[in-house]
């Protein structure tokens, strides 16, 4: 059976990877600076990883949600210690996508609305609401353009202002970084005035920290470099450093309710084994640190080279923008310097998105194979 083909793909066949490298079939070393689209986060076949899964997979590998899981409250604890979200709720999904269409379903359901206010070049998932509130028509069928979503500008809060007062918006979402639309930030006067509009139209803040969160922006989440308290934060990539996870944290004073929310592989043995394991590492690799002393280091290096017109994005979800589209230049690094490098919807944009264990030397690998690419 062939596959469905919508992917277009790069000839590389990797079978094997360690820490911040990937190997292929023919035995190349790759130097992995896109992490599989930001989700490796601790390396690839950390040990602690490896061994967590395997203990795991050894003795019980998935029951469902209707049974006692321990695992499931050990790896909330752990997440509520690591990004300081005190007192929040979790709820574990599998994806991205369906982490943000549990978080605007939850919004819904709790304000009685159901108009969503999202932004330009924002970009939440696939499904249903997610996709209704990304910005890319060309992804978004008939089913999903039945939504009502308004995509409103970056920083035009008078916008936000407008539609809120309507009093029909169940949730403003938002990217802190954006990802796929290719690393903008809006101001901190901007995200902290939404976050008050959101507050007093009953509306829900939702941080879209598929991307960004679990460290990979410096802190363990983007909006943290703010003065924002969202209602509901959405999580996956980095979560599983490549075990299919997802979740939302929800605030204290968003009441569950039986039936409310549900899934069948959402939190099983083996994704909470793999989540925990990333955790651990998280702290004890101090990998935080790591992203602040890499990031610091590798944007020193990017100012040096004349071609690169501009960098964005934080920590290690960073943006190199040169003034020709990046293609080219993207394929030149992959086949001769055998380095992976992210696009972005900005055409002229690499992405940089390593597993947070990346070391200054192979930052100067990089930068090395980029001027010989140049
Ligand atoms: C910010 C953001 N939200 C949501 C998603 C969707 O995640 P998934 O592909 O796991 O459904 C992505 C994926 O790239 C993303 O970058």
């Amino acid at each position: 059976m062939p596959l469905f083909d919508v992917y277009p793909l790069y000839s590389v066949t990797p079978v094997s990877g360690k820490d911040i490298f990937v190997y292929d079939d023919k035995e190349i070393e790759y130097l992995d600076l896109y992490g599989g689209h930001a989700v490796i986060s601790i390396g690839h076949a950390h040990p602690n990883y490896v061994k967590a899964i395997t203990n795991q997979v050894e003795k019980l590998g998935f029951y469902s949600n209707a049974i006692q899981n321990p695992l499931q409250l050990e790896l909330a604890n752990k997440l509520e210690a690591l990004s300081g979200c005190k007192g929040y709720e979790l709820f574990l999904c599998n994806s991205g996508a369906e982490a943000n269409e549990n978080a605007l379903k939850l919004a819904s359901f709790k304000t009685g609305k159901s108009r969503v206010v999202a932004f330009k070049n924002g970009f939440h998932g696939r499904t249903s609401a997610a996709v209704a509130a990304t910005d890319n028509p060309n992804i978004i069928a008939p089913i999903n353009a039945q939504q009502a979503v308004t995509i409103l500008p970056l920083n035009d809060v008078e916008a936000v202002k407008k539609e809120l007062e309507k009093g029909d918006v169940c949730a403003v979402i938002v990217e802190f970084i954006q990802g796929v639309g290719g690393l903008d930030q809006a101001t901190a006067k901007f995200f902290e005035q939404v976050d008050q509009l959101c507050k007093v139209n009953n509306t829900f803040f939702i941080a879209d920290e598929v991307q960004s969160g679990y460290g990979r922006s410096g802190k363990f989440f983007a909006f943290q470099y703010y003065n924002v308290a969202p209602d509901i934060i959405s999580i996956a990539k980095g979560m599983g450093n490549g075990f299919p996870i997802g979740g939302v944290l929800i605030h204290p004073s968003i009441e569950a309710k039986h039936g409310m929310l549900g899934t069948t592989f959402g939190g099983n043995h083996l994704a909470c084994a793999a989540g925990l394991a990333v955790l651990n590492t998280i702290e004890e690799d101090k990998l935080l640190e790591n992203v602040h002393t890499i990031s610091e280091y590798f944007i020193s290096k990017a100012k040096t080279i004349p071609q690169i017109k501009n960098i964005k994005g934080r920590g290690l979800m960073i943006g190199l923008e040169f003034d020709f589209e990046v293609g080219e230049l993207r394929k030149k690094l992959i086949y001769e310097n055998h380095i992976f490098t992210g696009g972005a919807s900005n055409k002229k944009l690499i992405r940089i998105l390593p597993p947070l264990t990346i070391k200054k030397q192979h930052v100067d690998q990089f930068f090395e194979a980029l001027k010989k690419a140049l």
